[in-house]
């Protein structure tokens, strides 16, 4: 397992639409989940896509388990929504690769889920709570969005101001280190 740098926004990559993995989940695959996991925990963070660590393939991991408990990895290949509720649900959100920044977003509080898990296996569930608003997060990331995409116009131009400007603090303090 290798730790990956994550992605911050702005990046363009992070607006690119990741591709489905054709074909089975193979080796290569499990060894990306396994990076990204390891990646994931040491943020820390609960959830990440591949783009987050800049690949563009449609893969997530998720750790919901609370602090203290015993981890409990999930792994999605090709996670697609079947169904969502009418019912929605408001959750402030945060995000590896939007630091600093939480607000609330609303989403839809269910949602019928299928994918592949980390040994390729063919799974469908119901999600809710946590669950549901995390998957729907991460989700968004294949398609290229971020949670600030889904804010007001005026609270996502104050959420990339704050990153530009702490984006560039970063490469200024990076200059200066001897
Ligand atoms: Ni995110």
């Amino acid at each position: 397992m290798a730790l990956r740098s994550i992605l911050i926004a702005p990046d363009a990559r992070l607006k690119e639409k990741s591709k489905p993995v054709e074909g089975p989940v193979t080796d290569e695959h499990r060894r990306l989940m396994d990076d990204m996991l390891e990646t994931m925990y040491d943020a820390p963070g609960i959830g990440l896509a591949a783009i987050q660590i800049g690949e563009p393939l449609r893969i997530i991991v998720m750790d919901l388990a609370p602090d203290g408990e015993p981890k409990k990895p999930r792994y999605f290949v090709n996670p697609e929504i079947l169904s969502r509720s009418e019912e929605m649900f408001a959750y402030e959100e945060g995000c590896l690769s939007v630091p600093e920044i939480y607000d609330d977003v609303e989403r839809p509080a269910r949602v019928r889920l299928r994918y592949m898990d980390y040994n390729g296996k063919q799974i469908e569930e119901d999600c809710e709570g946590l669950y549901a608003v995390c998957i729907q997060h991460e989700m968004d990331h294949l398609e290229g969005v971020l949670f600030i995409d889904h804010l007001s116009r005026l609270k996502k131009e104050k959420a990339l101001a704050k990153l530009k400007k702490a984006k560039k603090l970063a490469e200024e303090n990076k200059e200066h280190r001897l």
